[in-house]
C-alpha cells in the first residue's frame, strides 16, 4: 500500500527558491471614475483588481466605456484570429499613437493595412533577419568595448544604455550607412518622444474632438519636427544614391522598403508611407526590445544561479558563427522570454467590437471595448505556476512547447501580430549574451524598482546599476 502509494506520487523534488520581482498590489475593489482617469494617466497597471488575474473575463463600464478584460486564451484566440474581422484596433489607440505613425503599418487599417502587410513582410522572413544578425553583433561589440574602458564599480543607468543599443541596431539595419547625425540627439528625442506621447491624456480618454489640442502633446511637436526632419534627410540622399548606381545601395532595410511592392498589386509605398515606416520601427522597436533587455538583466542582477548559466552559455556560443547564435543561446533566450512575461514591454492590446459576440461564456455587445493585457495574461492564476516568480525553466525546451499560443503574448498575435517579434529575439539574445559574458551587473543598493506603463513598460525613473568585469581577458 504504502509502496504504491509512494510510486503515484513521488516526492517532488524540492523547488529552489525562487525571485518574486516588484509589482503592484493588485486591488481589491475598483476605483471610481476619477481615481481611474488619474491611474490610467500615472500608471496603468496599478488599475487591475484581485478579480482580474482570478477570472477568464470580466465586464465592466469605465471611464472607457463598454469594457471585457479577456484572460481566457480560447477567446483571445477569437478575438486575434477567428473572429478578428470583428474586432479592430480601437479607436483610443489609434489617437494615442495617431501623429508621426498615422501612414505607417503600426496604425493603418482596412485595406491599407493589409497592402502595407504585404508589402512588408518579405523584410522580416526569417533569412532576411538572420541577415541582421551581423549587424546586431557589431553593435553588441561596441556596446562592450565602450563599458569595458569604463572604471570598475561604475553606476550606469540601464535603461538608456539599452535604449541606445537598440538604436544602434536600428541604425545599422534601417540605415546601414549611418544615421547622418548625432546618434545621441536622435535617442534623446525618441525618448522624449514617446515618453510624452505614452501618457494617456485625459481629454483622450475622454472622446473629445482631434481639434481640442492635448495638454501632453506640447513636448512631442519638437521631437516630431525632429525626427521627420532628420529621417527624410535620410530618404533623400539614399534615393539619390540609388539612382546614381543601385547596385551601390547597402541591402538595408531602407532600401527594401524603398523597393518593395504589394505582390498582388505591384504597388510601390508612397514616400509618405516609407517615412512612416521608418518612424513605426523605431517607435515599435527600439523601446520595447530595450525595455526586455533592461527587464531582463534587473532579473539576472537577483539570481547568481541564472546569471552563471547565462555567462557559461555565451562564453560556449559567442565568436561562433553569428548565425547560429539565435539558435544556440537557448538559456539566454528563455530569459528574454521570462522577462517579457513578468514585464510585457507592451502591457496591454485593446480591440473595439464592431458587431455582437460571445468570449468567454459572456454576451458582447457592439462597441465594447476589448482588452487583452499581457500584464494580466502573463501573471494570471489560472495559466501560470507561481505566476510571480522569476522562473526561466517555464521557457526551456521541453516545457516552453506546452504554453497555450494564447497564454503568452508579448508580441501579441493573428493578422496584426508583430512583424519584428523574430527581429528582436534575435537582437535580444544577441546583446544579452555579450553582456553576460563580459560583466556582473548589480542593482544600486537600496534602490526600489517599479515598473511603470507609458506605451511601454519600463521601470520607473531608469535602473541604476554597478558595472563589474567578470572577464578581464575581453577588450
Ligand atoms: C520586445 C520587442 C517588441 C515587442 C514586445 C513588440 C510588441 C508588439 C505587439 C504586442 C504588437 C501588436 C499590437 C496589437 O496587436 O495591438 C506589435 C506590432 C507591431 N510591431 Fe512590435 N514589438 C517588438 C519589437 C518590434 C520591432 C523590432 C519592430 C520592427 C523593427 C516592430 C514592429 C511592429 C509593427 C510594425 C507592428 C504592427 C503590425 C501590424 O499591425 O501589422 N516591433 N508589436
Amino acid at each position: 500500500m504504502n509502496d504504491f502509494a509512494l510510486e503515484q506520487s513521488p516526492t517532488p523534488a524540492p523547488r529552489p527558491l525562487l525571485y518574486r520581482p516588484p509589482a503592484p498590489v493588485p486591488l481589491d475593489t475598483p476605483l471610481g471614475p476619477f481615481g481611474t482617469m488619474r491611474v490610467l494617466r500615472q500608471n496603468p497597471i496599478e488599475t487591475w483588481t484581485k478579480a482580474h488575474f482570478q477570472n477568464p473575463i470580466l465586464m465592466g463600464q469605465s471611464v472607457l466605456g463598454r469594457v471585457a478584460v479577456v484572460s481566457d486564451p480560447a477567446a483571445i484566440r477569437r478575438v486575434f484570429i477567428d473572429n478578428s474581422t470583428n474586432y479592430l484596433k480601437d479607436s483610443l489607440q489609434r489617437r494615442v499613437l495617431g501623429e508621426g505613425l498615422k501612414e505607417g503599418l503600426l496604425v493603418v487599417q482596412g485595406a491599407d493595412w493589409r497592402s502595407q502587410r504585404r508589402t512588408l513582410a518579405p523584410m522580416f522572413t526569417p533569412r532576411t533577419v538572420a541577415s541582421f544578425a551581423r549587424g546586431t553583433d557589431d553593435a553588441a561589440r561596441d556596446l562592450t568595448t565602450r563599458w569595458l574602458r569604463w572604471r570598475e564599480g561604475r553606476l550606469i543607468d540601464l535603461q538608456p544604455e539599452m535604449a541606445r543599443v537598440t538604436l544602434d541596431v536600428l541604425g545599422r539595419t534601417i540605415f546601414s550607412d549611418g544615421l547622418g547625425r548625432n546618434p545621441e540627439e536622435f535617442t534623446t528625442a525618441t525618448s522624449r518622444y514617446f515618453m510624452t506621447l505614452g501618457r494617456l491624456d485625459p481629454f483622450d480618454i475622454l472622446d473629445f474632438p482631434e481639434w481640442v489640442p492635448r495638454l501632453n502633446r506640447v513636448g512631442t511637436r519638437s521631437a516630431l519636427n525632429f525626427f521627420e526632419k532628420a529621417v527624410q534627410e535620410i530618404i533623400e540622399r539614399r534615393k539619390r544614391l540609388i539612382a546614381q548606381d543601385k547596385a551601390a545601395a547597402p541591402r538595408d532595410l531602407l532600401t527594401l522598403l524603398l523597393e518593395a511592392q504589394d505582390p498582388e498589386t505591384g504597388v510601390g509605398l508612397s514616400e509618405g508611407e516609407v517615412r512612416a515606416n521608418i518612424l513605426t520601427f523605431i517607435g515599435a522597436g527600439h523601446e520595447t526590445t530595450a525595455n526586455a533587455l533592461t527587464w531582463a538583466i534587473f532579473l539576472l542582477s537577483m539570481s547568481e544561479e541564472w546569471r552563471n548559466r547565462l555567462a557559461a552559455e555565451a562564453d560556449a556560443v559567442l565568436d561562433g558563427a553569428v548565425e547560429d547564435y539565435a539558435d544556440r543561446l537557448v538559456e539566454t533566450k528563455a530569459v528574454l522570454e521570462e522577462a517579457m512575461r513578468l514585464y510585457p514591454p507592451v502591457a496591454s492590446m485593446s480591440r473595439q467590437a464592431v458587431g455582437p459576440d460571445d468570449l468567454a461564456g459572456k454576451r458582447i455587445r457592439q462597441d465594447t471595448l476589448v482588452i487583452v493585457s499581457q500584464w494580466v495574461l502573463h501573471r494570471h492564476h489560472l495559466l501560470w505556476d507561481d505566476p510571480g516568480a522569476f522562473d526561466p525553466r517555464r521557457f526551456l525546451p521541453g516545457a516552453r512547447e506546452k504554453i497555450d499560443r494564447f497564454a503568452y503574448l508579448p508580441f501579441g498575435a493573428g493578422p496584426r501580430v508583430c512583424i519584428g517579434a523574430s527581429f528582436s529575439l534575435q537582437e535580444g539574445v544577441i546583446i544579452l549574451a555579450h553582456l553576460m559574458r563580459a560583466f556582473t551587473l548589480t542593482l544600486k543598493p537600496g534602490y526600489e524598482v517599479k515598473p511603470v506603463q507609458r506605451i511601454t513598460l519600463r521601470p520607473d525613473g531608469g535602473l541604476p546599476m554597478i558595472l563589474r568585469r567578470r572577464r578581464r581577458d575581453l577588450g
